[in-house]
């Protein structure tokens, strides 16, 4: 009898620098605008597949508190990014895969990126015997033609594909689109300050095809290619305040396009604009170098030196004693890997 082996991939989040917000086409996944990210470390997801014994797929994901729940519904993003890829790359094994978050579910941290990513790496390791990101190479699988695959489940999920900063670019078609990692090295911090753990009412893909009904979009798109020259060269120099100011205008900017959206969206809390106003003070009055940055939610990415981190963290423990924080760094990129089934 055939050895039957489980494939798993890691796949870690990220964080945009640059905000992907914006379709030019759905069907597609052609953003409007180029975006930029870091990828993170230990938030990852760890998604396992191996060739089903029954004739259906079964996405089995668990909770971190030991509950497990099967999907098969197509409301599921999961389940028809599965079909997707069946469809696209023609295979027809049904496969058995199990997933969890190494982060809390439900946590306020996006699982998109990390966990339509990880389900690309295992699903195509498992019905091509791929036992690692070099194997699925020579299957004819190299990391960017992963990186699209992924992306059409999320859009954030292509960058997730590659460590480090991972640069997004739009192109002038669909096909011209490009994902691929910049050939920078500085680890920064991430601190995130969970101001919330509700799941967000509007989610990031009705949001996408809004962005037009407001009136700064268009002049927001017009100033995007500066700043993205700017992040990279800020990058390249290993220069904070330069990157710090960028982002942070980068994120206010995304926000005030989705609250100037029909229909509105409001993603940021009273104790977001709190944590931005005391994150200011403190640069200003305490030397602090740290900058935010904010994804489709309320909570608060802080971004510093990595040496800085622990005074940042201990700094926000005495202001905000209530709020809880994740801290995670610059990651090196996916893991794939096969054991037997027994
Ligand atoms: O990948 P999606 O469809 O969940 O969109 C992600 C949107 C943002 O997180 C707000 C920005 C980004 O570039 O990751």
């Amino acid at each position: 009898m055939h050895k039957q082996y489980i494939f798993t991939a890691e796949v870690p989040s990220n964080i945009a620098l640059i905000k992907y917000w914006g379709k030019r086409d759905a069907a597609q996944q052609w953003p409007e605008n180029d975006s930029l990210s870091m990828t993170l470390d230990s938030a990852r997801t760890h998604t396992s597949a191996q060739i089903a014994a029954s004739g259906s797929d079964v996405i089995r994901r668990a909770d971190g508190q030991g509950v497990v729940t099967a999907y098969t519904s197509s409301s599921d993003k999961a389940v028809r990014h599965l079909a997707f890829l069946r469809r696209e790359l023609g295979f027809s094994a049904a496969l058995e895969i199990a997933t969890h978050n190494t982060f809390p579910t439900g946590c306020g941290i996006a699982s998109s990126a990390s966990g339509l990513g990880a389900l690309t790496l295992a699903a195509i390791a498992a019905w091509t015997g791929s036992a690692s990101l070099t194997e699925l190479e020579t299957a004819d699988f190299p990391r960017e033609r992963l990186a699209h695959l992924a992306r059409m489940g999320s859009g954030s999920a292509g960058r997730s594909l590659f460590g480090g900063y991972v640069a997004w670019h739009a192109g002038s078609s669909p096909s011209a689109q490009r994902i691929e990692p910049l050939a920078v090295d500085w680890p920064l911090t991430d601190i995130i300050a969970l101001v919330s753990r509700q799941e967000k009412a509007v989610g990031s893909s009705a949001g996408h095809l809004t962005v037009r009904s407001s009136p700064l979009f268009l002049p927001r798109l017009a100033g995007l290619p500066a700043r993205l020259r700017l992040v990279e060269a800020a990058l390249a120099a290993h220069d904070l305040p330069a990157l710090g100011h960028a982002i942070e205008a980068e994120a206010l900017e995304m926000h005030a396009v989705m609250l100037s959206s029909e229909p509105r969206l409001a993603y940021l809390q009273p104790r977001t604009s709190e944590l931005l106003a005391w994150l200011r003070q403190q640069r200003e009055e305490q030397g602090l170098a740290a900058y935010f940055t904010i994804d489709a939610g309320p909570n608060v990415h802080i971004i510093c030196a990595p040496h800085t981190a622990p005074e940042v963290v201990q700094r926000l423990n005495t202001a905000f004693p209530d709020l809880a924080l994740i801290t995670d760094r610059t990651g090196q990129g996916p893991l794939l890997y096969r054991r037997p089934t027994h």
